[in-house]
């Protein structure tokens, strides 16, 4: 059976008391999440610790992710959260999400740092990419395509265009895994992850609702 990640990206959303009205009531529906997929939650950093009790509870399919790590080791890098420190609640980390692009100003090359740190770090990047040909760090094995129009908008990009890139990107890289991103429901879920060349979806609105994020995991 084909490899899943069901990633859950809650971006700069959530207080705590938000985030533990979601894990109340994702729990309900924990029991019943097919073992074959990966589940991700990639919270903002304060909710880390959170989360990472709250899966050490709950179900041996779920992980950590971040949504970002700093380009340097430890060190004096002011306002920077290190990869070291990262590792010991997540799993994986998002990088180069067209957000951080955009309003952070991230190149390629601070991208290619962030890459090389969390694999020297034992962190397994979701790397990011908007367009087909976008260049891809060595060492990526799993690459998220989110089309900008699609992120956010309710307008999800076309699913035979969506094989296409997808598996131009695992010809022409060493990616193993392709995740959708962009406006993903419940309703249409299916429509990606039944395609051949994608491996799970990045979840970005439709994640802040526990319910409507459990839904996805299952029509998945
Ligand atoms: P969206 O966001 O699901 O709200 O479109 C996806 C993303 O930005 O990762």
């Amino acid at each position: 059976m084909k490899k899943q990640f069901i990633v859950a990206n809650w971006k700069s959303h959530k207080t705590t008391e938000e985030a533990k009205d979601w894990l109340t009531e994702f729990a309900v529906h924990s029991s019943q999440i097919a073992g074959d997929k990966e589940i991700i939650i990639c919270p903002s950093f304060p909710l880390l610790p959170m989360i990472a009790a709250f899966i050490r509870q709950h179900h041996e399919n779920f992980f950590i992710g971040t949504q970002d790590i700093s380009p340097y080791p430890e060190g004096a890098y002011t306002g920077a959260v290190s990869g070291k420190l990262l590792k010991e609640f997540g799993t994986y980390a998002i990088i180069g999400h067209s957000e951080r692009r955009q309003y952070f100003h991230e190149s390629l090359e601070d991208l290619s740092k962030k890459v090389t740190l969390a694999l020297s770090c034992g962190i397994t990047p979701i790397y990011c990419v908007s367009k087909k040909d976008e260049k891809i760090p060595a060492g990526v094995k799993i690459v998220a395509f989110e089309p900008i129009a699609a992120i956010g908008s309710g307008a999800p990009e076309d699913p035979t265009m969506v094989e296409a890139i997808a598996s131009f990107i695992k010809q022409k890289n060493s990616v193993l895994y392709v995740l959708y991103g962009g406006s993903v429901t419940p309703d249409n879920v299916n429509t990606y992850t039944s395609l051949s060349s994608i491996n799970g979806v990045l979840v970005g609105g439709a994640s802040l609702s526990a319910d409507t994020f459990a839904d996805i995991i299952q029509h998945a």
